[in-house]
């Protein structure tokens, strides 16, 4: 039978790590902190023909690929099921569908292996992908979180808890340049390709910021700055003007972005704390890298930024999360259903 008050913590355990809340079909292999394999099947590709994820395809592309993706993993690793001690499986925050796919084929694989199950949550996820970088960080430090679905400033002070020092009243920075893209005519996924536009462009138009002023508690907000986009580029169209669209996309980024560098390290000087993280598909951003990593050195922070490829979603950063539960003894039971919204926490 499985029970889970029965399974003891192995030193360096060999994590295999499932992530299914989107569009990506991933599967990884840590043993500790090491990456022994990192596979990804993306549906990105036939996403892109709708303009955005379409639930139903995500959903029955994973389970087109997630058998595949964890015999990839396996054997880029040279492992066999039974070399696994755990696995751990995103459970939560995104699409339910896409969900149950991941975490139903993660349960029944610790079953049949008789090993500690754990459900992650996929925003704890994005935090301990920055231990994937340097796999001797030790908390306490603070971390810019910003994603498609989160934006916040979070400080962690032990591998298995954090505190959230500020967030978004409405959308999130990923949804956000989502939105100036197809405002734009891009296409889909939307941040990569207002980057790419931005490169040729000049921050010269005053969008309003995406922090919120006057406010008792740190807060960001993206509507407005989503709206002000959206009627610079009707009010050009209607006045028959030629649209710089290099220029649009500069001057939203840096809106969207300067306010999240400014006050993660704020938040890092007023918490006492000398190392800054990150994590989320945003951080993918080169103009975020580059300007966190500038204003990081300036007030002598110490700044861990995961690889792009750790940023967007993938299975890796579940695996790291993943082991921080492990270690704790926090193992799950396996009625844990999947969530489409989890809190913050
Ligand atoms: O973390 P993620 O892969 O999935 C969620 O958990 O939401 O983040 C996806 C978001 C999308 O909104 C996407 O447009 C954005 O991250 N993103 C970027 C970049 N790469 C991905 N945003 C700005 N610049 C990028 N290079
Ligand atoms: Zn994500």
């Amino acid at each position: 039978m499985y029970d889970i008050s029965k399974f003891s913590v192995k030193n360096e355990p060999v994590i295999l790590g499932i992530e299914s809340s989107c569009d990506e079909t991933a599967c990884a292999i840590l043993r500790g902190r090491k990456i022994l394999s990192n596979r990804i099947i993306s549906s990105a590709a036939e996403q892109a023909k709708y303009g955005g994820v379409v639930p139903e395809i995500a959903s029955r592309m994973h389970t087109e690929a997630v058998d595949e993706v964890c015999r990839l993993a396996l054997a880029d690793a040279g492992l066999r099921p039974q070399d696994i001690d755990c696995v751990a499986a995103t459970y939560g925050a995104g699409l339910l569908g896409a969900l149950l796919v991941g975490l139903s084929f993660a349960k029944a694989f610790a079953y049949a292996l008789n090993v500690p199950f754990i459900a992650v949550n996929h925003i704890r996820g994005h935090i301990a992908a920055a231990y994937l970088d340097k796999p001797d960080l030790k908390p306490p430090f603070v971390t810019l979180l910003a994603s498609g679905g989160h934006t916040a400033i979070l400080c962690t002070s032990s591998y298995t808890k954090f505190s959230i020092l500020g967030g978004t009243s409405d959308d999130a920075a990923g949804e956000a340049f989502d939105k100036c893209a197809r405002v734009l005519g891009l296409p889909y996924p939307g941040g990569p390709s207002v980057q790419k536009l931005a490169e040729g462009g000049n921050a010269c138009i005053n969008f309003p910021s995406a922090l919120v002023k006057n406010s008792q508690v740190l807060r960001f907000s993206y509507s407005g700055l989503k709206t002000a986009v959206i009627n610079y580029c009707h009010n050009a169209q209607q006045r028959g003007e030629e649209l710089n669209g290099a220029d649009v996309a500069a001057s939203f980024q840096r809106a969207a972005i300067d306010p999240l560098v400014k006050k993660t390290v704020e938040c890092a000087l007023a918490c006492g704390v000398k190392t800054v993280t990150a994590g989320g598909g945003v951080v993918a951003n080169s103009y975020l890298r580059r300007t966190l990593n500038e204003a990081c050195q300036k007030a002598g922070l110490q700044l861990i930024l995961p690889e792009k490829k750790f940023c967007t979603d993938n299975a890796a950063m579940i695996a790291s999360e993943g082991l921080n539960q492990y270690m704790a003894g926090n193992f799950s039971s396996l009625d844990v259903n999947a969530a489409a919204a989890i809190p913050l926490k």
